[in-house]
C-alpha cells in the first residue's frame, strides 16, 4: 500500500545461489583475467529482479583460480557483476558435481536407476560443498533477505543454512546425525583427500559421534556454526519462553544475529520423478529435509510438484496438503512455475545482417531437401539413440524421402568426464556412421552431425532454415531448445516434434507429441511434420508463439520473487506470530 511512503525502507536484496557462477573467468598468457557473463535461461530470467531490487549471485567460479589471485578475482566479480564465488578444491568440485550431482541425482530424477553408482564418498563431498557454499551464504545474509536456491546441486542448502543462520533446528540436528554417519562408511584417504582433513581427528566444523557439529570452545550441544560465533567466545542455546515453535525460535535467535525474516526458496530445474523411484535414493530422506526448511519450492510441472509431496508422504511420514507442506512449525508452499525464454533475443537476432548472410547461404545448400533439426546437450536424457533409430525407420518405410531430407543434429559435450556420457558419445558416433552409411552417397549425407557449441548466430540461423524440430528427450526438466525454435520460425512455420516426455510438452499446446520409446510413432510424426500443409502448420505455429511471448523466462523469474517475498514462512492457519 501506498502509505509505506517507501524512501526510508530497506532495499529489498535477492541473494541467487547456483552451483556455477553466470561468469566464465580466463586467464590470458600474460597471467591477465577475462570475464565474460554467460547468457543463459537464468540469466535471462532474473533481469526482471534485477529492476527492483538488489542483487547478487553466489556460486563456484571454477576451477584454477591460485589462492594468491583470489583477492583480484573476487573484487572484479563482486565489483562488475555482483557475484561473490564460494572456492571449492578440485578434488570436493569433481565429487560434487560429476560424482553426487551428475552420478546420483541426474540418473535418478531422469529415470535412470541403472546408470545411478551410489558412492559414499560422493555423498559425502555433496553434504560438504552445499556446507562450503552454506557458510558463503549465511556469512553474507542479512535480515529480510531472499535466497534464492537453483537446482539439484544444492538440495542440502535450505536445511544448512537455515541452521547456520537460526541455529536451532531439531531436524538439521537430526540431519547432522545422520549425514555424519555416512563418512563411517569411507575410507580414510577419501576423508583426507575431499575434506582436506586428517581422518580420526576431531577438527572443528566437523561431526562429533553424536552427529553433532564440533565448534572450538563450544559446549556440548551447541549447534551453531563456529563462523556465527565471536572468536573464543562459547556462546550457549538461549532458554526460550516454554510453548515456542520451532519456527519462532529460530526466528528468535536470527534475530539475535540480525539474521531474521530471512526468505528462503528453491527451485528445481530438472524433473523430480515417481515416489517408487525417488525412494530408490540412499539419502532419500536427508535430501527432503534438505530443501522442507523453504519458505517456497518450485518445479516446472504440475507432476513434479506432486510427485515431490507424495514423496514426501511415504518417506518422511508427513502430512502435505495440495500446495504445501507443514513441517517444523514452518510452511514450505510447494508450487508450479514453468521457465521459459527471452523469446525477442531470437526474433530480434534473426533479422541481423550477419543471421540473414548466414541462413541465406545455407538455404543454397541444402536447396530442394527439407531440413529437420536437432540441438541437445550430448546427455543420455536426449533420446538422440532413440531420434536416430526413428529417422532410419522413416527413411526405410518412406525412400522416396531419401536425398530430400536431411537431420542436422547439433550435440553440446556435456559432462565428459562422467563415463556414462562417454559410453553415448561412442554410441552416437557409431549409429550415425551406421545410418548415413547406409542411406549415404556421395552427393548426400541423411544426417549432419555436430559434436560441439555452435555460437548463437548459427544456432538462430539454423532453427530458422529448418522445416521441423525434433525432441525425443526420454526425460527433461523442461526442454528451452522447443521454445528456442518456435521463437525462430516466424517466417517457415515449422512443425515443432516434442516427446511428452518433457516438461515443455504440459505447455507447448501446437506441437506434434511423441512418445520417443515408440520407435514407429517417432517415424510417423516425422512423416506428418514434412507433410503437413502450410496452413495447419501456421495456426499450430501461432498457437506456439503466443505461449513462448507470454512465459517468458523473466515473467518466470519476477513470479517466483513476487511469491516468495508475499510468504512468511507461517501455515496458512497457523498462529500469529
Ligand atoms: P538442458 O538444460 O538440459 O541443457 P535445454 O533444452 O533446456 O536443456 O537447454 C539447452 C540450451 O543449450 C539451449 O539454450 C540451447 O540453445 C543450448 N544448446 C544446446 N546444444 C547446443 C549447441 N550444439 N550449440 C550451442 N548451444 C546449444
Ligand atoms: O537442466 C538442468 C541443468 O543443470 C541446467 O540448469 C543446465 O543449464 C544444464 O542442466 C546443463 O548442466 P551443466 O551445468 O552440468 O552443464
Amino acid at each position: 500500500p501506498q502509505a509505506d511512503g517507501g524512501n526510508d525502507k530497506k532495499e529489498q536484496r535477492l541473494i541467487v545461489v547456483s552451483n556455477r557462477l553466470p561468469v566464465t573467468i580466463s586467464k590470458d598468457a600474460n597471467g591477465e583475467y577475462h570475464f565474460k557473463m554467460s547468457s543463459g535461461g537464468l540469466v535471462s530470467a532474473l533481469s526482471g529482479c534485477k529492476k527492483t531490487m538488489s542483487f547478487t549471485w553466489i556460486g563456484w567460479p571454477g576451477k584454477d583460480i591460485p589462492v594468491a589471485d583470489r583477492d583480484h578475482v573476487n573484487k572484479r566479480l563482486l565489483a562488475e557483476y555482483n557475484c561473490y564465488p564460494v572456492y571449492l578444491s578440485d578434488e570436493l568440485a569433481d565429487r560434487h558435481y560429476n560424482g553426487f550431482s551428475n552420478s546420483i541425482l541426474w540418473p535418478l530424477f531422469h529415470y535412470h536407476p541403472g546408470e545411478m553408482n551410489f558412492d559414499a564418498a560422493h555423498w559425502l563431498a555433496y553434504r560438504e560443498a552445499n556446507m562450503r557454499f552454506a557458510e558463503v551464504v549465511s556469512n553474507f545474509c542479512q535480515s529480510g533477505d531472499m535466497i534464492w536456491v537453483q537446482d539439484y546441486h544444492l538440495m542440502l542448502l535450505p536445511m544448512l543454512l537455515r541452521s547456520m543462520i537460526s541455529g536451532e533446528s531439531a531436524q538439521g540436528e537430526m540431519v547432522r546425525k545422520e549425514l555424519g554417519r555416512v563418512k563411517e562408511g569411507v575410507d580414510d584417504e577419501v576423508v583426507k583427500d575431499v575434506l582436506g582433513m586428517q581422518p580420526g581427528v576431531a577438527q572443528s566444523g566437523e561431526l562429533d559421534d553424536e552427529g553433532v557439529e564440533i565448534l572450538d570452545d563450544v559446549d556440548e550441544g551447541e549447534v551453531l556454526h563456529m563462523k556465527d560465533k565471536p572468536a573464543g567466545a562459547a556462546s550457549r542455546r538461549p532458554h526460550f519462553p516454554r510453548g515456542l515453535s520451532t519456527f519462532q525460535k529460530q526466528e528468535m535467535v536470527a534475530k539475535e544475529k540480525g539474521k531474521d525474516g530471512i526468505r528462503i526458496g528453491f527451485f528445481l530445474h530438472t524433473p523430480f520423478p515417481s515416489s517408487e523411484i525417488y525412494r530408490v535414493l540412499p539419502v532419500r530422506r536427508e535430501i527432503l529435509l534438505g530443501v522442507l526448511q523453504c519458505d517456497l519450492i518450485g518445479f516446472h510441472t504440475y507432476d513434479y510438484a506432486r510427485h515431490f509431496l507424495s514423496s514426501c508422504t511415504r518417506i518422511l511420514g508427513l502430512q502435505t496438503q495440495p500446495n504445501g507442506i507443514e513441517f517444523e512449525g514452518r510452511y514450505a508452499q510447494v508450487g508450479t512455475y514453468p521457465i521459459g525464454i527471452e523469446p525477442m533475443q531470437f526474433v530480434e537476432g534473426l533479422q541481423k545482417e550477419k543471421v540473414q548472410s548466414r541462413l541465406k547461404s545455407l538455404e543454397t545448400r541444402f536447396q530442394g531437401c527439407k531440413v529437420i533439426i536437432g540441438v541437445d546437450r550430448l546427455d543420455y536424457i536426449k533420446g538422440i539413440p532413440q531420434k536416430l533409430h526413428a529417422l532410419e525407420v522413416f527413411l526405410t518405410q518412406h525412400p522416396e524421402w531419401i536425398g530430400k531430407v536431411v537431420l542436422v543434429q547439433l550435440a553440446i559435450p556435456s559432462r565428459q568426464d562422467v563415463e556414462e556420457y562417454q559410453n553415448l558419445r561412442a554410441c552416437v558416433n557409431e549409429l550415425v556412421g551406421r545410418i548415413n552409411g547406409r542411406f549415404g552417397t556421395v552427393e548426400f549425407m541423411p544426417i549432419h552431425y555436430l559434436h560441439k557449441s555452435v555460437p548463437f548466430e548459427e544456432l538462430t540461423a539454423m532453427y530458422a532454415l529448418a522445416d521441423a524440430c525434433l525432441v525425443t528427450s526420454t526425460r527433461d526438466g523442461m526442454n528451452l531448445v522447443a521454445y528456442e525454435y518456435i521463437s525462430s520460425q516466424s517466417k517457415r512455420h515449422g512443425s515443432m516434434v516434442l516427446s511428452e516426455f518433457a516438461g515443455a510438452a504440459q505447455s507447448l499446446n501446437g506441437s506434434i507429441l511423441i512418445n520417443p520409446w515408440d520407435v514407429q510413432s517417432t517415424a510417423d510424426a516425422i512423416h506428418q511434420a514434412l507433410e503437413m500443409g502450410p496452413e495447419q502448420r501456421k495456426s499450430n505455429w501461432q498457437k506456439l508463439f503466443n505461449y513462448v511471448s507470454k512465459y517468458t523466462a523473466e515473467a518466470w523469474g519476477t513470479t517466483f520473487v513476487n511469491e516468495l517475498t508475499r510468504l512468511s514462512g507461517l501455515p496458512p492457519a497457523g498462529p500469529a506470530g
